[in-house]
């Protein structure tokens, strides 16, 4: 059994407008022209917020996964997500979720992604989204706003979800590129969580330095853009921006398999340490533990709670 969450912790909703049914598998060798023998696969219901509430539950704590689906694969993305008893509100859609593909390649090791762009969404479906989240949002809780925008919905989605989390004075944490997050950080967000090559396109630098990643994450924080910047740099570990100065921390130990879900795994366990009321800094190391025992995990699979609370305890052993 779980330990029962504290019931001082705050709320959460996550929200995903573009999730995907992830197939993963494995073959070989990727090769052309010949047909690709692969071994077991695996389906999971994956995208940035639906991952992020996942691992939220896995850890104990519970979030609400506002998401959009529709077609044949929305039917069967609806069946796993429910099988894993996250709570979930659905905006049904008229075009058909859509499906990631991994291909893990036994003799080097390497992984391939195939990600699709999904099914547009109309005007009247993109709307329905916001209005749900407009009177799901937990007043005074986290809102997670993650992955990319399908064809249809405006670049500012993200930004007008900040902004109803700020007439709600929710905390909306963003985990998206390009226009999108632009325009999110032009609003104001809480919290944003980019890789290097988001930050990096973010700035218009690439960021190869750690004086660099420093200087591009605290710019956003002076700016007022977001309270906090974690740039997450995959096995090089993590930076946090925040008024009260930067946080660094470099990965735990772990034998790397897969590191699908990392970034979301990241994202789940920090917002549930912040919403349980860790400080900050042990929020940070959640994030990462959560993330390198994603990394541990094969394919698509996300991390386990016994892993991520192994490394937590690491992490803080070390920050002592
Ligand atoms: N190879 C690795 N070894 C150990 N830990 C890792 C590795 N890759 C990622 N992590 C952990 O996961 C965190 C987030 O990973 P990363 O920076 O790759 O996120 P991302 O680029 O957003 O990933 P995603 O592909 O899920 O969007 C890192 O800060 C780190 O703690
Ligand atoms: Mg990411």
């Amino acid at each position: 059994m779980d330990a029962p969450q504290p019931t001082s912790a705050k709320p959460i909703l996550t929200l995903t407008v573009n999730p995907a049914l992830d197939l993963s598998t494995w073959t070989e060798r990727v090769v052309s022209g010949h047909k690709l023998r692969c071994g077991t696969s695996r389906l999971d219901p994956g995208g940035g917020g639906v991952n992020v509430a996942r691992v939220v539950q896995r850890l104990g704590g519970h979030a609400l996964a506002v998401y959009t689906a529709g077609g044949a694969t929305g039917e069967a993305y609806r069946r796993l997500i429910e099988s894993e008893r996250v709570p979930t509100l659905v905006v049904p859609i008229q075009g058909s979720t859509r499906q990631n593909f991994t291909v893990d390649e036994t003799a080097t090791g390497e992984q391939f992604r195939f990600v699709l762009e999904g099914p547009e969404l109309s005007d009247a479906e993109w709307r329905a989204c916001l209005a749900l989240v407009a009177e799901s949002i937990p007043v005074g809780g986290y809102v997670v706003a993650s992955g990319s925008l399908p064809p249809g919905v405006p670049e500012d989605f993200y930004a007008r979800v900040a902004r109803l989390a700020r007439e709600r004075e929710a905390r909306c944490i963003v985990d998206a590129s390009g226009p999108a997050l632009a325009e999110a950080l032009a609003e104001g967000v809480f919290m944003i969580k980019p890789s290097r090559r988001e930050l990096g396109l973010h700035v218009g630098a690439v960021l190869d330095t750690e004086q660099s990643q420093v200087e591009a994450a605290s710019a956003l924080v002076a700016d007022g853009s977001a309270e906090y910047v974690a740039l997450t740099l995959g096995d090089a570990g993590a930076v946090l921006a925040a008024r009260s100065g930067v946080l660094r921390l470099a990965v735990p130990a772990v034998r790397v398999v897969s590191t699908v879900g990392a970034g979301d795994s990241f994202v789940g366990a920090f917002v549930l340490r912040l919403a349980q009321g860790l400080p900050v800094d042990a929020a940070f190391r959640a994030g990462v533990a959560a993330g390198s025992a994603t990394a541990m995990t094969p394919a698509t699979e996300l991390c386990h709670r016994a892993d991520v609370e192994r490394l937590e305890a690491e992490l803080s052993a070390g920050a002592h």
